[in-house]
């Protein structure tokens, strides 16, 4: 397994060539890391979890008809998926006031936005993933005016989906951050979904008490963040086989 030819590795995700042309390993690992990296853990069981997860969530989509890269599950934190040439930008849907927003605009935690935001940010590790406009994309050629339409379009589509399926299992979609990819089909070019939809990249909050389900455990040092991945996985329904009691061996059937 080591000897595969290892493609791209990030702060949370390696990828590796896959069986076929076109084809590429998403694998997930337990490293949780927060500021740019200057917070970084190894969380155990962290990258299972986010591989069942995004699964769950990439196969949903696939099924209405949004394009993503999900192809299917190899094992517990691998998944097959379509080779795409990704867009340098971070797309961020808000529904509700929390994060950066909140600091730089100083409107308080919590605040229903009037309608869905959506921001771009360039993905750039050295400059910090810095806010950038319409503007900046398409002056500095990161994506096409098609291309960017296409992007909000999806954003907006995930983000009505998203919002249903988190507020069905009692959870307040707060904001989530997605990245796509171009995708080359035959002769066609088309802009789909990419990485992962997980609780590293969502903002959850539980309807009841508006306590935090996500990646702002760790950031934020409140501790309980796998059991709280765990807990999102669970309402949705998703059974993870290291939940399966150990093997008791054989029952005598009378
Ligand atoms: P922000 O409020 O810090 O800008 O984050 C907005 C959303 O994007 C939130 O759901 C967390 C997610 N996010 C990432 O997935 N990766 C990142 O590097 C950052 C900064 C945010």
């Amino acid at each position: 397994m080591n000897r595969r030819r290892r493609i791209y590795e990030g702060k949370a995700k390696i990828l590796y060539e896959g069986p076929e042309p076109g084809t590429l390993v998403q694998h997930f690992k337990d490293d949780a890391t927060a500021f740019n990296n200057q917070k970084h853990e190894v969380v155990d069981g962290k990258g299972v979890l986010n591989n069942r997860i995004s699964e769950y969530i990439f196969n949903q989509l696939n099924t209405l008809g949004i394009p993503t890269h999900f192809i299917r599950r190899l094992n517990m934190r691998e998944q097959l998926i379509h080779e795409v040439e990704i867009i340098p930008l971070e797309v961020v849907v808000r529904n509700v006031a929390a994060g950066s927003l909140c600091k730089r605009l100083g409107v308080e935690e919590g605040t229903q936005l009037p309608r869905s935001i959506i921001e771009f940010y360039y993905k750039n590790d050295e400059l910090g993933d810095p806010l950038v406009s319409e503007e900046h994309i398409t002056a500095f050629g990161w994506a096409t005016p098609a291309e960017l339409d296409d992007m909000m379009a999806l954003a907006i589509r995930i983000n009505d989906f998203l919002s249903g399926l988190f507020l069905g299992v009692g959870i307040r979609l707060v904001d989530f951050k997605i990245e796509m990819g171009r995708h080359i089909d035959g002769d066609m070019m088309r802009v789909i979904l990419a990485d992962e939809i997980s609780p590293d990249s969502c903002r959850l909050w539980d309807s009841q008490t508006n306590d935090k389900m996500d990646k702002d455990r760790f950031r934020q040092n409140l501790g309980g963040m796998v059991e709280a991945y765990r807990e999102v996985a669970r309402r949705l329904g998703i059974r993870i086989d290291t939940d399966r009691p150990a093997a008791t061996g054989p029952v005598l059937v009378k």
